[in-house]
């Protein structure tokens, strides 16, 4: 068993007892830092940055050195999965992310690889084994995926979208089609993922960034499925401890039960959802993750405090919740509200 100085991440998702609630931060590591904004420019762009393990050791820990956070994660992206397919992923400047082979047919699709992650993805799993050997057992380190739905709507549409229009085409056009694409993405997810938790990895999380953008039906066929695949060829314990997977559908509010019972060990919650409801619909089958709504911290102190506290009363048990925002937090964001957050957090209550 490794030993941890800080476990409480790790123990509020198992629902263990806790002396107060764990807090960390999605996109922790991002522009709001001037620190990060160095490291990116000396890296040359955020791509490289990603391949380059020390960089990407570098600004995993830079939010820790500032805040007393409860978690580490991998700073990389969901998109190095599609572009270790053969895709092609650049970075058009203030656009986003682009493909410059998106997926186009049925025989795309057949021709697409499987990533070996020790070996197109090495960069990644040195990161991993980089960040532990920097972290030392302070904190334990996230590591994560993409959800297959939603790598699928970036390798069809070839970038991000609103409307999802050519990814929907093929979703009611061709169903097979986007099953035989989900069921390719999957396995290079779940190896990806396994191979982290052997790199070091601690917890893992999938983000399913747009899950929400499914009818109920089509979430279950086309995202939940895969997701809970995967979550069952995950290794459940690595060193000695379990690795708890959290799973994180945005906009997924009206579909908690189904969520709760895919196997992951939380569920992550955009701000849409009051987590006391929450807590009540998923009872005692997962842990909560969430769920401030990442503008709070454009307003003051007080306003910081307030809703961080709101957030923290309408979850209802000693254990069993992970404080973050609801999403990623805004490049726009002063660092300094960003301490008060987990300043509030961190002086709560007693678990
Ligand atoms: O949370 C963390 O600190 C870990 C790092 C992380 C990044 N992306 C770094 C990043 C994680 C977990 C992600 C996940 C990710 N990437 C998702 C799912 C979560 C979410 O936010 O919904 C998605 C959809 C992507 C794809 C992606 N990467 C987009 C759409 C963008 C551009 C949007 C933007 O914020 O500009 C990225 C770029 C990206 N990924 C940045 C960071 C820090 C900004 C790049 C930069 O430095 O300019």
């Amino acid at each position: 068993m490794t030993e941890l100085a800080n476990d409480r991440f790790l123990r509020a998702l198992l629902r263990e007892p806790v002396d107060r609630t764990p807090i960390w931060i999605m996109r922790q590591a991002g522009r709001y830092l001037p620190e990060y904004r160095a490291t990116r420019a000396r890296a040359g762009s955020f791509l490289d940055l990603c391949q380059n393990p020390e960089l990407a050791c570098e600004v995993t820990m830079q939010p820790l050195a500032r805040f007393p956070l409860d978690a580490a994660i991998l700073f990389s992206d969901i998109l190095t999965v599609p572009d270790a397919m053969g895709l092609g992923l650049f970075f058009e400047a203030g656009e986003g992310p682009r493909f410059r082979d998106p997926v186009r047919s049925l025989a795309d699709i057949e021709r697409l690889p499987i990533p070996d992650p020790e070996q197109e993805l090495r960069y990644v799993m040195d990161a991993v084994r980089l960040i532990r050997r920097e972290l030392n057992g302070s904190v334990p380190l996230i590591g994560f995926a993409g959800s297959p739905w939603t790598l699928a709507t970036y390798m069809i549409e070839g970038a991000g979208s609103r409307d999802f229009a050519e990814t929907k085409r093929v979703l009611y056009g061709d169903p097979q089609a986007m099953h035989a694409l989900l069921q390719k993405v999957s396995a290079a997810v779940s190896v990806y993922l396994q191979a982290q938790v052997r790199a070091g990895a601690q917890a893992v999380m999938i983000f399913d960034t747009w899950g929400g953008s499914l009818t109920p039906r089509h979430y279950r066929e086309f995202s939940l499925a895969y997701m809970q695949r995967i979550i069952a060829e995950l290794p459940r314990e690595h060193e000695g401890r379990r690795v708890p997977v959290i799973l994180f559908t945005k906009g997924g509010g009206a579909w908690l039960e189904w969520q709760a019972d895919a196997g992951a060990d939380a569920l992550g919650l955009d701000w849409t959802i009051e987590i006391a409801e929450a807590a009540q619909r998923v009872g005692d089958r997962v842990a909560l993750q969430g769920n401030l709504d990442p503008s709070v911290l454009y307003a003051g102190d007080d306003v910081v405090r307030a809703e961080a506290r709101r957030v923290l009363d309408g979850f209802p048990h000693a254990t069993g919740h992970v404080f973050n925002l609801g999403h990623g937090i805004h490049p726009g964001i002063e660092p300094e509200r960003v301490a008060t957050l987990v300043e509030t957090v961190q002086s709560y209550r007693a678990g």
